[in-house]
């Protein structure tokens, strides 16, 4: 695997409000919780020759395509293949304790999207798999998922995490399509959701996007834990030090803002309690009232960024 041409190395999203959130112009060390391609991680190491970054990925294939990319900033880069829910305990076992700024830019890389055998994208006509593992490692695919859970627990996933409000009829129209040809493809998938949400002609979106993102939240786990790595994220932060998250979906942006909401000292208890039980204390100051989103030239160049959210905050 290689990096071929200038237009493989997508564009970062939001790059310039990362790195003034993040502060990188001051030199320190950083931590790429979302490696990808190494769109943050290059802008970083560019920013100030101070730098140094360490990116994490749970996809094997990002690291290798990132290392190629970064090569040429030496020992001032270095990568380790793990979830960044494991974050705090690969950085100890470096024994890294405190760190300048830490960014993550939750979700599928274009790489991942782009690349069929992946089997992220409804886009691909041939026999891409429905996979959606970002961790080629991991056990469960998404094929496993509409092959194995119940049509109610389908139709659940579909509702809950694509936030699609055809997921019953779509979870009906799997269960009955899997007893005549097991699921292999996304073609399969993405044309039984066009048929079930009766959809014809021209849509401004795909009528699949919702059904796929469900299956691939599912898959890769991507909501469990995000509360958690915010705070172990918060821990690793020196005084001053930084955190940038950027989101492309509501259910993720809503974990992190309540997240950062209760390291920020807000209480974060349902509002019918007497008093507070939630026990939070004024860790961060938030940088970002309200997150901040793509400009329109931004999204002229890069469309992919259109859902992007970007929330950031500093360690008191
Ligand atoms: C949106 S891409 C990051 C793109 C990158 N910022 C760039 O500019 O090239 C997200 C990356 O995070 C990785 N990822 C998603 N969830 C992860 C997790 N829990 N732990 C580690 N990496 C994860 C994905 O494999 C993917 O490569």
């Amino acid at each position: 695997m290689s990096l071929e041409s200038p237009h493989d190395l997508h564009l970062p999203v939001m790059l310039a409000e990362s790195l003034e959130a993040l502060n990188a112009t001051k030199g320190g060390l950083f931590i790429d919780a979302t490696l990808g391609m190494g769109g943050h991680s290059e802008g970083i190491l560019q920013a100030s020759p101070g730098n140094r970054v360490i990116g994490l990925d749970r996809d094997a294939e990002a690291i290798e395509l990132a290392q190629q990319r970064l090569a040429r900033f030496g020992e001032r880069f270095s990568a380790i293949h793990t979830d960044y829910r494991q974050i705090k305990q690969s950085l100890l076992e470096k024994g890294i304790a405190s760190v300048n700024g830490i960014i993550a830019d939750l979700g599928i890389s274009s790489f991942q999207l782009d690349t069929p055998e992946r089997g992220f994208s409804f886009r691909f006509t041939d026999d891409s798999p429905l996979d959606m593992r970002m961790n080629r490692a991991d056990p469960t695919t998404a094929a496993d998922i509409v092959t194995h859970w119940s049509e109610r627990d389908l139709a659940d996933l579909i509702f809950e995490y694509g936030e699609e409000r055809a997921s019953r009829r779509i979870a009906h129209r799997i269960v009955q399509a899997r007893t005549k040809e097991p699921f292999r493809t996304t073609k399969q998938l993405a044309d039984l959701v066009i048929a079930a949400v009766h959809q014809k002609g021209h849509w401004k979106i795909h009528p699949a996007t919702k059904t796929f993102q469900a299956l691939r939240i599912a898959v890769n786990q991507e909501l469990d834990g995000l509360d958690q790595f915010v705070v172990d994220a918060v821990d690793l932060l020196a005084v001053d030090g930084r955190m940038v998250v950027i989101t492309f979906h509501s259910l993720e942006d809503r974990l992190i803002k309540q997240a950062l909401k209760f390291q920020s000292g807000h209480c974060v208890c349902p509002p019918q309690l007497p008093d507070c039980r939630c026990g939070t204390a004024r860790r961060v100051e938030l940088l970002t009232s309200k997150p901040a989103q793509p400009c329109e030239s931004e999204l002229l160049a890069n469309p992919r960024a259109r859902s992007a959210k970007l929330r950031a905050c500093r360690k008191l």
